[in-house]
């Protein structure tokens, strides 16, 4: 296939899911994809799997990492694992909303504390609203849980598409980031609530996490395609 033609645009709204459990098959797929996506989510499969070494390989890669950790503790043990999570490099780490304003500024601190240590950048916490497990939150949790990411300083928010409109009008601040991707006529497997990549963007996405749409397609350079397309189309 020839050489996509993907603007910066597109691909720095694009982030992929590498949910596998071995470092050498995900850095494959990472290098595959890197013309589609600009950053690479590591969740807690492959981080048990590999640890801090798979950061270092997607930043060397030339991803933005995405340490998908949805850390939930007391805030002193938060902020210390955050203190390291800060130094290895990455650009954001999810930490559940429902622990509370503390929980996610001890977050935001430890990242902070970790990466200046190392010379670094710091994260963004995205702080992780409403899973697709809690069918039955009621709409007020997700406006709570909004309130305690912005209060905490967060830079960011886990939504569901059919969420977005909720959040901009509450926590316009917040970066969006939205897995749950899934193309007109892809399977939806165990999401709860799905939407295209042109519905969530047009509803205000910012980052749009893709999963098996890409990664279980017969063809992931094919469909990472038609996904950039879409998107392209929808900005
Ligand atoms: O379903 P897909 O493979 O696109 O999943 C991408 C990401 O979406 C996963 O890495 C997981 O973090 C998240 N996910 C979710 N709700 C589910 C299933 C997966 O938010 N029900």
């Amino acid at each position: 296939m020839k050489p996509p033609d993907v603007s910066d645009d597109v691909r720095s709204r694009l982030a992929i899911a590498l949910d596998v459990d071995d470092l050498v098959e995900a850095g494959r797929l990472g290098r595959r994809m890197l013309p589609w996506f600009s950053v690479a989510k590591i969740g807690l499969e492959l981080f048990s799997a590999a640890g801090p070494e798979a950061v270092g390989a997607f930043v060397d890669q030339g991803y933005k990492v995405f340490l998908d950790m949805k850390l939930h503790d007391i805030p002193t043990t938060v902020g210390r694992a955050s203190r390291v999570l800060g130094s290895l490099g990455v650009s954001y780490v999810t930490v559940h909303s429902s622990g509370g304003v503390d929980m996610l500024s001890a977050a935001v601190d430890g990242l902070h504390e970790g990466a200046s240590a190392a010379g670094l950048c710091p994260p963004a916490v995205l702080a992780v609203t409403v899973l697709t497990s809690e069918p039955n939150a009621p709409r007020t949790v997700l406006e709570e849980r909004l309130t305690f990411a912005s209060e905490a300083n967060c830079g960011g928010v886990v939504c569901a598409a059919s969420d977005l409109g909720q959040v901009s009008r509450l926590a316009p601040e917040l970066l969006t980031v939205v897995p749950g991707i899934r193309p007109e006529g892809v399977a939806s497997h165990d999401q709860g609530r799905p939407a295209t990549p042109s519905t969530a963007i047009q509803n205000g996405a910012g980052i749009l996490v893709i999963g098996r749409a890409v990664t279980a397609a017969d063809e992931p350079e094919v469909a990472a395609s038609a996904i950039a397309m879409e998107v392209a189309n929808a900005i």
